[in-house]
């Protein structure tokens, strides 16, 4: 196994204790709330958020329980956004996490409302760290704002209008990228920078814009070139929905060029910040050949 290998699993597995405390916490009536909630969590998923902000957090020597929380709302609000993603008035999509998707499961109703309590529930979550004091405000609102209209939301509107336009150039494509997909991927970084009042923020934050498009680019190549087993979703989507991707605009080719340059550029990014990075460098490596 290699290093990052063997951080990966280490995070994934700190992360799952914590939301399994957090699912044996759960007394939802009726049944199938709280059913439909565990089904996409515990569907697998590459934990990659909580592992980046437990990764942050080592770097820059922020202890680990302070994190959790704000790894578990993360993930909350991550898995909210894919079971809604995956509805048929969006992407369409019949399977995620190699399972069945939550509405093919549980319809269209209950995905919708499994998606709106993971987020409630997540913003609970965040509220209660708030009464920690400031930068722990400061933190919950990060998490909030790359989530929300002008994050996360913004982009899957973005994604949606472009692609029912057939409009598709760098700008638009740039703008879905960093909001959809790449807000999502900054903020662990930046969460463990604000608890530190402002250790590498500028630094990680960049990072992580530049990070989280090279992720949604390679999601792309993955549509195109991944295949079912190491994906745990459907291929081929993309074309067949016309989304705005980068292989749609830049072609196959072109999307790799562009994830190389985006891959260096994140590198360099990381030589200005001291301490041992090797961790977000072989991300970064990791994620230009990703099969999953
Ligand atoms: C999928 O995210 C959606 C994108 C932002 C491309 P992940 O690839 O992190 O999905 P899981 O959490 O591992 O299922
Ligand atoms: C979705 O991007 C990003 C989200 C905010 C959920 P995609 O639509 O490409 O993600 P997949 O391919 O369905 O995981
Ligand atoms: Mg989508
Ligand atoms: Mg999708
Ligand atoms: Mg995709």
């Amino acid at each position: 196994m290699s290093n990052l290998d063997s951080k990966l699993t280490e995070y994934a597995e700190k992360f799952n204790a914590v939301l399994r405390n957090f699912l044996n916490s759960l007394k939802c009536e009726p049944k199938i709330l709280a059913d439909s909630l565990k089904y996409s969590l515990e569907a697998g998923g590459k934990r990659i958020r909580p592992s980046m902000m437990f990764a942050a957090g080592e770097l820059l020597c922020v202890d680990r329980t302070e994190l959790e929380q704000y790894a578990l709302a993360l993930e909350l609000i991550h898995t909210y956004s894919l079971i809604h993603d995956d509805l048929p008035e969006m992407d369409n999509d019949d399977y995620r996490r190699g399972k069945p998707s939550n509405h093919k499961v549980f319809g269209a109703g209950n995905a919708v409302l499994a998606g709106d309590g993971l987020l409630n529930t997540a913003y609970s979550i965040l509220l209660s760290e708030c009464r920690k004091g400031n930068k722990y405000v400061a933190a919950s609102e990060f998490i909030c704002e790359s989530a929300g209209i002008y994050g996360m939301i913004a982009g899957q509107s973005a994604d949606l209008f472009f692609g029912a336009e057939g409009q598709i150039n760098e700008e638009i494509l740039g703008y879905i990228y960093e909001n959809k997909t790449a807000k999502m991927l900054t903020a662990p970084l930046v969460v463990p920078a604000i608890l530190t009042d402002g250790k590498y923020y500028s630094e990680l934050k960049l990072f992580g814009i530049n990070f989280g498009c090279l992720f949604q680019l390679t999601d792309d190549i993955l549509d195109v070139e991944g295949d079912f087993a190491s994906l745990g979703k459907s291929v081929g989507k993309d074309k067949k929905e016309d989304k705005c991707t980068a292989v749609k605009l830049f072609g196959l080719e072109g999307a790799k060029l562009r994830a190389d340059i985006l891959a260096d550029k994140c590198l360099k990014i990381l030589n200005g910040v001291e301490g041992d990075t090797s961790f977000f460098e072989q991300l970064v490596l990791y994620t230009l050949s990703r099969k999953s």
